[in-house]
């Protein structure tokens, strides 16, 4: 019996613990309400499942069924530490490389990396089996990671890279975080010239939460390939389909800027069957820059990517949209707008198809809920 109740209580303490960590998240986070939903979203989860169920729960992370908080992420960021990277000697490795080399595969804790300021000239792969890395820089002086690859470049087989190889910074991994990087590819792009895709950040795993970073490219520059995403307050800049694959995520405060020489398009969002659930949302954005972009130009078959209280500077085009040429796709594609506002934002010439959203419509994609953020999104 006494055994019994000290395994409660353990887990009273550990729960007590996640929920101070993660309101303190959310609050700072979300906007007005998020944290009293997930509250009450979370006190009814409570009365639902027995302690016995949450110890299996945190025991065995893998049981589908439902889970308070994401256990796993709790005991990896229970068991954080720091490393540090800096270039002049001073910090445990001076490449991020080596310092992911150090981390061991199957990785269970949280690995916070300190990079120091600097330019580093790396091709970085965060190997699936490494999760729970944090790249963390300086927010008053950002480390660049750079490179200038692109999709026709040779590479190590004798092949073409390909978009998908040509990242310079390329996470496998689930749960990662950056915080004030600056994710570069530098590859020059000439219009209408083939095989200059060139990729400054691929992230293929979930729940991955980017806060002030940079991702610095022309065409294909953030490869938002799959899984759950968050970035707040971050500059992505590019010309052709500059912010494009199939991730669910959420885009808010952020700056995107067009360097578009003639038009090209921001998104290309690839959700090929309505059974996926996939789709980009931007919040309280701002879009400006040279050239003109269509906000999204659809990828696959069923695109969704919806724009909420975002300022479009005039680089938007009138229509707004584009279904690449295939008209099949008009009603199956989801572009939606709400609340935005600007020159680019004027709805008179917009395509037929694209949908002024109500409230209702909204509301999905307005919050973190969206990409289930409320069990899994730290506080950077
Ligand atoms: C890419 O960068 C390397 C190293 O700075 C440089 O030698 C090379 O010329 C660059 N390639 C292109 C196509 O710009
Ligand atoms: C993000 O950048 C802002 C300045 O734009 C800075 O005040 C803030 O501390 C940064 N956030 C983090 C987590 O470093
Ligand atoms: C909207 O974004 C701007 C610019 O990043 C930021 O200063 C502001 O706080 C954001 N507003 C809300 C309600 O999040
Ligand atoms: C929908 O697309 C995803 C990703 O390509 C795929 O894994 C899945 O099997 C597809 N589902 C159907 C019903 O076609
Ligand atoms: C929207 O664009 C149309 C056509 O160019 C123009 O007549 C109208 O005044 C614009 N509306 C606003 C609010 O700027």
């Amino acid at each position: 019996m006494s055994s019994i109740l000290s395994h409660t209580q353990f887990f009273l303490f550990l729960l007590s613990l996640c929920i101070c960590n993660i309101s303190l998240a959310s609050s700072a986070l979300s906007d007005d309400g998020g944290f009293s939903r997930w509250v009450s979203w979370n006190v009814e989860n409570y009365h639902r499942e027995t302690w016995l169920n949450a110890v299996s729960t945190a025991r065995a992370p893998g049981i589908p069924g439902k889970k308070l908080v994401d256990w796993k992420l709790w005991k990896a960021d229970m068991n954080k530490v720091r490393k540090t990277v800096s270039q002049d000697g001073t910090g445990d490795y001076r490449t991020i490389s080596e310092a992911l080399n150090s981390i061991p595969v199957f990785n269970t804790r949280r690995v916070i990396l300190v990079i120091k300021p600097g330019v580093y000239r790396e091709k970085i792969n965060v190997p699936r089996n490494v999760p729970f890395v944090t790249f963390l820089g300086d927010s008053t002086s950002p480390p660049t990671i750079t490179g200038n690859d692109t999709a026709s470049v040779t590479g190590r087989g004798g092949t073409p890279l390909k978009t998908f190889q040509s990242a310079t910074v390329a996470v496998d991994a689930n749960y990662f975080i950056a915080v004030n990087i600056k994710f570069e590819n530098t590859a020059p792009h000439e219009v209408g010239s083939i095989g200059e895709q060139a990729v400054a950040l691929r992230i293929s795993g979930t729940k991955a939460a980017f806060y002030n970073c940079s991702f610095i490219g022309n065409q294909d520059t953030l490869y938002d390939h799959k899984g759950l995403h968050y970035f707040n307050n971050c500059f992505i800049q590019g010309s052709v389909d500059f912010i494009f694959g199939y991730g669910r995520s959420l885009y808010e405060n952020c700056y995107l800027n067009s360097v578009a020489k003639k038009v090209a398009s921001l998104t290309a969002q690839k959700r090929t069957n309505a059974s996926l659930a996939s789709g980009f949302s931007f919040k309280n954005s701002t879009i400006t820059g040279s050239g003109l972009i269509y906000l999204g130009r659809a990828w696959g078959d069923y695109s969704r990517v919806i724009f909420s209280y975002t300022f479009m500077d005039r680089v938007v085009v009138p229509q707004g949209w584009s279904d690449w040429g295939d008209p099949k796709r008009d009603a199956r594609i989801y572009y939606g707008e709400y609340k935005c506002s600007g020159p680019g934002a004027n709805t008179t010439g917009r395509v037929s198809w694209a949908r002024m959203l109500t409230d209702e419509e909204a509301k999905p994609f307005l919050g973190t809920y969206y990409i289930e953020g409320d069990t899994w999104l730290l506080s950077p």
